[in-house]
């Protein structure tokens, strides 16, 4: 899903590349000339090395991979990237690597965050970045989402499209919770993260009986509950 949400481009960068295989994928997909695959660990070289000569790339393809150690965006220059995926960390970590920037060296960043979704999205719209495209799979039970932003112009002021779109359609306790693209195109499996997190709060809810936390949870749910009785009105 990551790969294919990356349009063609010449250069790629790839921050927290970890074991490389973004990388390897981009390159056999013939989504990049080249890539330039970034992390903080110089273990996680070792091991993006170590997988470059495992996976029997051709030297062409070795080639068009080039790794760098540094932390966030400072191994990449100002404008040397098309695209840049920041994925395979926690939401928070990706909102701090893109408040540091550099932001310019790439046009495009295509994000795939492995927790604190909800807290990516709200600094993504704070901080002025426009949404261009949503993801979701599902994968062992699993819910994995991706988004595609453009950075915001110059020194960052915000751009208000998305969140006011994103206001306009969600009651102020589900915000930042569903991609609202996502929701516009009624992609099937956010119908079914929905339908997983409403059993998920109700049980939680349940336990919880009787607290001031509970009344939050049913407040939330029934927020859900009233979406998904939506999702057949456009
Ligand atoms: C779980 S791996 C993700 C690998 C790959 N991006 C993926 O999605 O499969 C996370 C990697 O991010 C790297 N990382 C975490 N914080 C980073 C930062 N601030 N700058 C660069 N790399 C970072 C870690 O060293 C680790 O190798």
């Amino acid at each position: 899903m990551l790969v294919s949400l990356v349009p063609r481009a010449d250069v790629v960068g790839d921050v927290g590349t970890g074991d490389a295989l973004v990388p390897i994928a981009l390159i056999r997909a013939g989504k990049a000339r080249k890539v330039i695959a970034c992390d903080k660990s110089a273990a996680a070289l070792k091991i993006c090395r170590r997988n470059l000569e495992q996976y029997g790339l051709c030297p062409n393809e070795l080639g068009s991979i080039e790794l760098r150690e540094g932390d966030g965006l400072s191994p990449l220059k100002s404008g040397e990237t098309q695209v840049t995926i920041i994925a395979g960390m926690g939401g928070l970590t990706i909102a701090e690597i893109l408040s540091r920037g550099p932001l310019d060296v790439a046009g495009l960043y295509v994000l795939g965050p492995m927790s604190h979704r909800k807290d990516l999205r709200l600094f993504l719209r704070a901080a002025g970045f426009t949404l261009i495209d949503e993801a979701i799979v599902r994968q062992a039970g699993k819910f994995y989402e991706f988004e595609v932003v453009v950075p915001p112009p110059g020194d960052g002021v915000c751009v208000p499209s998305t969140a006011e779109r994103m206001r306009e359609r969600f009651p102020l306790m589900l915000e930042g919770e569903i991609g609202v693209l996502l929701w516009e195109r009624r992609d099937p499996v956010l119908r079914e993260y929905l339908v997983h997190r409403e059993e998920k709060l109700r049980a939680l809810e349940g336990r919880l009986r009787g607290t001031s936390r509970a009344e939050q949870i049913g407040r939330l749910r029934k927020e859900l509950l009233t979406l998904l009785s939506k999702w057949d009105f456009r």
